[in-house]
């Protein structure tokens, strides 16, 4: 695929200012995990190097792959890294460093996988809003297979706990270099098995409501801007379908929208991202598109837009309608490590061979 010559990009190559972070464009690499660390969660000088490329290749900003923040439930994957304790910390400066030398800069996502965790070293049970199991199977490319098993319902010590291991782990990437955190509120992990109607039966103030069910992640969120003070960046990511559960829809449309937008929103966030199949069609039947609705009720918080935006005509267009300040590229960036580059140099883009992720999804193709 070669971007079309009459194709204005340059709406892409604007810099943008999150929080007190300004990003040389708007190009971002979604966060995708890799499971590359060693088996204890340290990052690896592989990955260093895997993530230095993008960096090279002019995104302005990379998130990294969901990172596990406690030493207790939240690990979803084996060999996924962690920011748990000061050694997983360390490990993550040369990573930092690395993508700082090559110009660009970089937000750790905090994911904590609760139910839908296939792999955890710390404990063989799981854990979740209610005794509820997530639909769907578990990723082979994650060596999962079967269906997921029904986790216990938290406690609401529990939830104060996963508040403020969150913050510490927050507070440990920003030692270690990070530009900021991404709280994963999205694909069915933990934060937003809270936000889902089926996966949250709860009858305390974190169920029912849908201004109950995104309390969680809204108190995280709060609670990690807390703890890192005003200048490191807060992103929240957001989506309706889940990694095990790809057509869901909230049940409230518009309205849900309006509640949890806003909710992250008031939470302090310096941006809102949205992730969908396809981030520019309709959220649901009749609707506008998830990116549409994060800006229109996230209070004039930048939105990071993603799904299929690999393609640059449809990147350039949904920035164009205003709906998104920036995008994150995911599998195009896996095929495309220099996909900022390539675009404004209307170099042809390769597209994304599924191989690359088979049989496992691990780092391969990484030269040190
Ligand atoms: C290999 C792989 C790993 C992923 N891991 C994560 C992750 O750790 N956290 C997350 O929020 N999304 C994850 N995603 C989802 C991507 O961030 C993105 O939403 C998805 O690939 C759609 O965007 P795209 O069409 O640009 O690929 C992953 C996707 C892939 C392909």
């Amino acid at each position: 695929m070669s971007t079309d010559p009459n194709l204005n990009t340059d709406l892409l190559y604007q810099p943008i200012t999150l929080g007190a972070v300004r990003l040389d464009n708007r190009i971002a690499v979604a966060p995708m995990t890799r499971t590359s660390a060693h088996p204890d969660g340290r990052a690896t000088d592989e990955m260093a190097r895997y993530y230095e490329r993008f960096a090279e290749g002019g995104f302005a900003l990379l998130i990294t792959e969901g990172t596990y923040p406690d030493e207790a439930w939240s690990q979803g994957y084996l060999d996924q890294p962690g920011i748990a304790n000061d050694e997983q910390a360390a490990a993550w400066r040369p990573v930092v460093e690395r993508v700082h030398g090559a110009g660009a800069r970089i937000v750790m996502q905090l994911m904590h996988a609760g139910a839908q965790t296939q792999g955890n070293r710390f404990k063989t049970d799981t854990v979740g809003p209610s005794a509820v199991a997530p639909r769907g199977e578990q990723l082979g490319i994650y060596r999962g297979s079967g269906p997921f098993p029904t986790p216990r319902a938290m406690s609401a010590q529990e939830i104060r706990e996963v508040i403020a291991l969150f913050s510490r782990a927050a507070e440990r990437a920003r030692d270690a270099g990070f530009d900021g955190v991404e709280v994963h509120g999205a694909n069915g992990y933990l934060l937003d098995q809270f936000l889902t109607d089926y996966m949250n039966v709860r009858t305390d103030d974190y169920g029912g409501s849908t201004g109950n069910r995104v309390r969680l992640a809204a108190e995280v969120c709060a609670a990690v801007r807390r703890a890192v003070g005003p200048d490191f960046v807060v992103g929240v990511r957001v989506s309706q379908g889940k990694v095990s559960d790809y057509t869901y829809k909230w049940a409230g449309r518009e309205d849900d929208a309006r509640i949890i937008f806003g909710a992250l929103a008031q939470a302090g966030v310096d941006y809102i991202h949205t992730t969908e199949h396809h981030a520019s069609e309709p959220a649901w039947e009749g609707g506008q598109s998830l990116a549409h609705y994060a800006k229109q009720f996230g209070g004039g918080v930048p939105v990071m837009a993603n799904g299929g935006l690999g393609s640059p005509k449809i990147a350039v267009r949904l920035l164009e309608s205003g709906c998104a300040d920036l995008v994150s590229i995911g599998k195009s960036a896996l095929a495309n490590r220099a996909w900022p580059k390539q675009v404004r140099e209307r170099r042809p883009l390769e597209n994304f061979d599924a191989q690359l992720l088979q049989p496992l999804a691990n780092v391969k193709d990484v030269e040190l």
